[in-house]
């Protein structure tokens, strides 16, 4: 397909229909009839306002998001504001049968969902900037900054982009994603003016990059010094302080790079996440002889994605980390969990097993140590040969006690010497930890996710 061909059937696969378009409006309505009437029972709660993609005219079809935010007075104390909004979301969520649960970004939330809409029920402060007293008092910028600039056209430009970067798995700021959030995406628009406009720069984009649209710094290298070690720096128009692109890790700003790249070499709706799958090969295929370790456990207590994705994430560092250091190789990594309760960390390693002995280097002869080393290693059960004196030093071959790598971690588990996320040390220890990996996948998800990362390859691609 060509160009305009594979983006004008893109943008009618983003665009959400005017039916749509319809319901989302009645049913933020009755949210900010029903949120209001709560609000002015609530003391210091000074307005309420619908912000995010909804407001903005710029969600991408089936994924229609209210975000109604309450403004709170600067006087009321954190602590009081955060226990308003939950019990106030719960009620307006319960009220139209919409399923509240509480969620936590770096701020506790309600999420839930009244008819085909997801509805996010937030607190703010009221205040002037930069004078914020909370992570989400820009929020009501952000809006009015877009809202004032972004075109009709480009509105529809921010929906291609969601969708291409929906496609290729870059978007979302959240822990689980790591990637582009949905004011990043409009802010690039803006600066680039169109889709093909943007994909064209990133596909020539060689970190760091530097947007600064509202000029707040001099010069480009003076906003880079801001923000040392970011790749993507794009400042806030509404806050000079604060990199948009924050949350944005180097393994998605590289994705979507290559993405690009791809993109305008062969134009496809698969950058979209439409159009033919390629057929991946079976799990049993794709696991043949290769050495994959897998971790799979269950959490007890149900908690936000963003904590249980953020503790996976830190946990499965910490087995990588210990798996190293027992002397394997890690080649990849990968986390993954239904975000209910099932949980896995996976690993690819070089090999499953240590080699039965060790090479051990001691001091040289003439060193005061050598007779303590001698002294010590004759008399060692771990001796499998030596000492023996090569050049001016003195060795052992050391045998190894255990050398299976389920085993060991297993160990290093159970005795508290692997650095896990205090949340999950509990259900960490009672893993199942396996390397037959086609044995584990209970359920789809599970057994889709392990397909993707055994072949390692994006869908685009
Ligand atoms: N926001 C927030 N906390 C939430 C939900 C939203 O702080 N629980 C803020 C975000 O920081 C952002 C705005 O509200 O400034 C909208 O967030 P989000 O829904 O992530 O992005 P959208 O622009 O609405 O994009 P999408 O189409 O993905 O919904
Ligand atoms: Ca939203």
């Amino acid at each position: 397909m060509r160009l305009k061909e594979v983006l004008e059937e893109a943008l009618r696969l983003a665009k959400p229909p005017p039916r749509e378009e319809e319901e989302l409006k009645e049913t933020v309505n009755l949210l900010l009839r029903e949120t209001r009437a709560e609000a002015e029972k609530t003391e210091g709660a000074v307005n309420v306002s619908l912000e995010g993609s909804a407001a903005k005219g710029t969600w991408v079809k089936g994924r229609a998001e209210a975000d109604i935010f309450i403004h709170f007075e600067p006087t009321v104390p954190k602590e009081r504001m955060e226990r308003e909004i939950v019990e106030l979301g719960f009620r307006v969520l319960e009220r139209l049968k919409g399923r509240p649960r509480l969620m936590y970004a770096d701020h506790p939330y309600v999420e839930g969902r009244v008819g085909e809409v997801t509805v996010n029920i937030v607190a703010c402060y009221r205040v002037e900037p930069p004078g914020w007293l909370s992570a989400t008092d820009r929020t009501p910028y952000h809006t009015r900054y877009v809202l004032e600039r972004l075109g009709a056209e480009q509105r529809d430009q921010v929906r291609l982009l969601k969708a291409f970067m929906l496609g290729c798995g870059v978007y979302g700021a959240e822990i689980k994603v790591r990637g582009f959030s949905g004011y990043l995406a409009e802010l690039l628009i803006l600066h680039y003016g169109s889709f093909p406009g943007l994909v064209e720069a990133a596909s020539k984009w060689k970190p760091p990059i530097i947007l600064d649209l509202e000029g707040h710094y001099r010069s480009a290298r003076e906003a880079a010094e801001a923000f040392p070690g970011q790749p993507l720096v794009v400042i806030d128009p509404v806050d000079r302080a604060r990199n948009v692109a924050a949350a944005v890790a180097e393994e998605r700003l590289a994705e979507f790079i290559l993405a690009s790249k791809l993109f305008l070499r062969s134009p496809s709706l698969r950058f979209f996440g439409a159009g033919p799958k390629p057929r991946r090969p079976s799990l049993t295929q794709l696991a043949r002889g290769r050495n994959i370790l897998a971790v799979s456990f269950r959490t007890g207590v149900k908690k936000p994605p963003d904590v249980l994705w953020g503790e996976l994430r830190r946990s499965g560092e910490g087995v990588k980390r210990a798996l190293e250091r027992l002397g394997f190789q890690v080649y990849r990594s990968g986390a993954w969990t239904d975000e209910e309760k099932e949980c896995l960390l996976v690993y690819e390693l070089a090999y499953l097993r240590l080699p039965p002995t060790r090479l051990h280097r001691g001091p040289p002869a003439h060193h005061p140590n050598a007779l303590q080393f001698i002294e010590k290693w004759v008399r060692s059960r771990e001796r499998a040969a030596g000492p023996w004196v090569e050049g001016m030093r003195l060795y052992v071959l050391r045998r190894e006690g255990m050398t299976d790598a389920v085993k060991l971690l297993k160990r290093e588990v159970l005795e508290g010497r692997v650095a896990l996320a205090r949340g999950l040390i509990d259900e960490i220890k009672q893993a199942k930890i396996t390397t037959q990996v086609t044995r584990l996948a209970r359920n789809r998800r599970l057994q889709r996710y392990l397909r993707e990362f055994l072949s390692a390859r994006p869908t685009y691609l």
